[in-house]
């Protein structure tokens, strides 16, 4: 039973659909997912117990609700990470490039600074994922599918290290694009690129989740 004092990560793992409830709130669920769900809510202006009532409500409106990963076989978790977070990043990762090098030459001179900093934010966080994702494909995946999670302490300290500096290239991102508000006079271009950013940001704080909260933990002791 989930209380106030529960962590983030708890209420994330063991009731999918508050993912949205916390990203409708700002509470980061991955990387800072263990802080209790009073000292999360307290920063956002909202009590738990009114957060916990949200996510009541949205599971009752919600059908099918998310999968629970916390009880499923570690093999299918791992190829559910693939198939829906690691996959669509292939495609996604260039197209994003492409819209970003388009819309900061473009608009460049109305903010030299800003539109500079966000390339290099972008370039930064899409080749520390690359490797990053061929590092839990070729390494630390087969691992954990072999049954041999318990021996990856190491390799899971590297790749949560690796989504801590994701998670804190997003945090830049999410402030160098005043919260990826549309200014009026933007482009097409530049508005599918910050709703490409904003969904890149929402995907993959729930793909960190799973792997910090609920893969990584479960491998390490079952293996
Ligand atoms: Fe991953
Ligand atoms: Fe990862």
């Amino acid at each position: 039973m989930l209380s106030p004092s529960s962590t983030v990560a708890m209420l994330a793992t063991e009731r999918p659909i508050a993912v949205r409830i916390l990203q409708r709130h700002g509470i980061d669920f991955c990387c800072g997912g263990h802080r209790s769900l009073a000292d999360a809510c307290a920063q956002s202006g909202i009590t738990a117990d009114l957060l916990l009532a949200e996510v009541t409500a949205e599971e009752q409106r919600a059908a099918p609700s998310p999968r629970r990963w916390d009880a499923a076989p570690l093999p299918e978790l791992v190829n559910y990470l693939l198939i829906q977070h690691h996959r669509p990043l292939d495609t996604e990762l260039p197209r994003l490039t492409g819209l970003v090098n388009k819309v900061c030459s473009v608009h460049r001179d109305l903010d030299p600074t800003g539109f500079d900093a966000i390339r290099s934010r972008w370039l930064a966080l899409r080749d520390d994922l690359v490797p990053h994702m061929e590092k839990e494909e070729q390494v630390l995946f087969p691992w954990i599918m072999a049954g041999k999670g318990g021996d990856a302490g190491g390799p899971i300290a590297t790749m949560e290290q690796e989504h801590v500096a994701v998670g804190g290239l997003l945090k830049e991102l999410r402030v160098l694009t005043n919260d990826y508000r549309v200014p009026e006079e933007a482009c097409g271009s530049w508005r599918a690129l910050w709703a490409g950013l904003e969904a890149l940001e929402a995907d993959l704080h729930t793909h960190i989740h799973l792997e910090n909260n609920v893969l990584f933990p479960r491998a390490l002791d079952e293996g």
